[in-house]
């Protein structure tokens, strides 16, 4: 990530969660608290170049000429919604059955603009979280967070890390991290943009300083997705945006190799969810454009 581009795709897909929490009534993840960390102009900025938008991502739609408020809905239900919103409801679901069962530890690596620590105070003596995140972009979350008066939680550790010059378990040791606990890892929006070797360094980190038992969630790009005959129109585009961003996508796996691949570094894979899955699993029974995105898989391991 550019030094200076404070973590632009995770402002994309904060908005498109703020977006589905206050306009959208059939939730597939509700983050009521990510409107907050935007200002009226900022929202109303980001709406106009949203909703103009729609002539590059869907021309045959734009071509119907809807008003703009439409142009913007479907803006989100065909790019960043449907990237985010199931992804983090994954995530947190998972947590929420690993917690019952002992987590104390919640590491979120590349966490962006993640609300969960402020959306849920009920479990502030019971579980610790860990947000991981570049410098410039905890920076930039933390100047939202101020402006929207929120209180920092007392469980709540921010570790600044800049995952191309510094290891994953040096960053941990900066922070009350304790190694010797269940804890539940979530790795979301991050792997594709980085090489593939540093995803399975990063992956045996976790593995190597943390309990046997502790979680990990993430999400991944299948090898086709790099493939230029075989990525999806929309993922393609996808691709191309985060490139102007200052964030290009690096690298996809084989999703029927994975799980020989981890199992190499001590993470055995309970489930690994395909396209087809995730659109029964959240988008099933809607009347509007949401769609699991091509490509987009997402694993849950057991560390061994
Ligand atoms: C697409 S965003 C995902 C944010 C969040 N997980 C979500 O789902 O909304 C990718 C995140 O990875 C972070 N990131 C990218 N490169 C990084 C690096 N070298 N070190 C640490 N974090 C990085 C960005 O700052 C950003 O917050």
């Amino acid at each position: 990530m550019a030094e200076k581009q404070s973590g632009l795709t995770a402002i994309a897909m904060a908005y498109s969660r703020a977006y589905h929490a206050t306009h959208e009534p059939h939730k597939i993840f509700d983050d009521f608290l990510a409107d907050a960390l935007f200002t009226p102009e900022e929202r109303a900025q980001t709406n106009r170049d949203w909703a103009n938008m729609l002539q590059y991502v869907a021309p045959e739609l734009a071509a119907t000429n809807p008003d703009p408020m439409t142009a913007l809905a479907w803006v989100v239900q065909l790019t960043n919604g449907p990237i985010t919103l199931p992804r983090s409801r994954y995530a947190e679901d998972g947590l929420e059955m690993a917690i019952r069962e002992g987590v104390r530890q919640y590491i979120i690596l590349g966490s962006g603009l993640d609300t969960f620590a402020y959306r849920r105070p009920d479990l502030s003596d019971r579980l610790q979280i860990f947000e991981l995140d570049h410098p410039a972009t905890q920076a930039m979350k933390q100047e939202r967070v101020a402006r929207a008066g929120w209180e920092h939680p007392s469980n709540l550790h921010d570790v600044p890390v800049d995952f191309t010059k510094e290891s994953l378990s040096s960053a941990l040791k900066r922070s009350p991290y304790d190694p010797t606990q269940l804890s539940f890892f979530s790795w979301l929006g991050v792997s594709y943009y980085l090489p593939r070797e540093v995803v399975f360094d990063t992956l045996r980190e976790m593995s190597s300083n943390t309990a046997q038992g502790s979680l990990i969630v993430l999400d991944y790009l299948d090898a086709d997705a790099f493939v230029p005959e075989k990525v999806s129109k929309r993922v393609q585009q996808m691709q191309w945006m985060a490139a102007q961003l200052g964030e290009p996508m690096k690298a996809g796996f084989d999703p029927s190799t994975l799980p020989a691949d981890l199992e190499k570094i001590g993470v055995r894979l309970e489930e690994n969810l395909a396209p087809t899955d995730i659109e029964a699993r959240y988008f099933h029974g809607r009347s509007d454009r949401y769609h699991a995105v091509e490509h987009f898989h997402y694993a849950k391991a057991v560390v061994f």
